[in-house]
């Protein structure tokens, strides 16, 4: 999937910024908030949203083996997990930014966890599991899910935006 390279390029940043504050060195707050933006969006919301409410949706409908079964639990626990951990990061952030520098500590750990926990998730998503279960799907089947990914994609920035007004409104 195209979208793992820009998680991948994202990733790169991470490891960068986690770096600069293992050296001491200055670090932009701001960029944990885009970041934390990013994976919200992007790499959970837009991506995983695809992974798991459409493709593994329609690999229920279907007798998968349970190699890929057990592929398909890992990948979605791992979903979890950077869910968990993007959470952890904007917490600590927060506080960061408010002047608890001891959070320092707590968002180098984040940082450690998603740069470690994604590399080898997308690996095994591309090179073992998305070729792989395509047999599972007839070629119609798989343009339908296509047309699905796009519809899915083309609703984020509606969703995203329409959240930003309604959160100011509730206010
Ligand atoms: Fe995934
Ligand atoms: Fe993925």
């Amino acid at each position: 999937m195209i979208e793992h390279r820009l998680i991948e390029r994202m990733v790169a940043l991470l490891k960068k910024a986690l770096s600069r504050l293992e050296n001491k060195e200055n670090f932009n707050p701001q960029f944990i908030f885009d970041a934390v933006d990013f994976f919200r969006t992007y790499a959970d919301r837009t991506h995983h949203g695809k992974e798991e409410d459409i493709l593994f949706e329609e690999l229920k409908n279907k007798k998968i083996s349970n190699e890929h079964k057990r592929i398909m639990d890992e990948l979605i626990q791992e979903h979890i997990l950077a869910r968990e951990n993007v959470k952890g990061l904007l917490e600590a952030n927060e506080q960061y930014v408010k002047g608890d520098s001891k959070e320092v500590d707590k968002i180098m750990g984040f940082l450690k966890t998603l740069v470690k926990l994604y590399p080898p998730h997308i690996k095994k998503e591309d090179t073992q599991f998305f070729l792989p279960i395509m047999d599972y799907f007839t070629e119609e089947e798989q343009q339908n899910m296509l047309k699905k990914f796009f519809e899915f994609d083309r609703q984020i920035i509606h969703e995203k935006y329409k959240g930003t007004v309604e959160k100011y409104e509730k206010m």
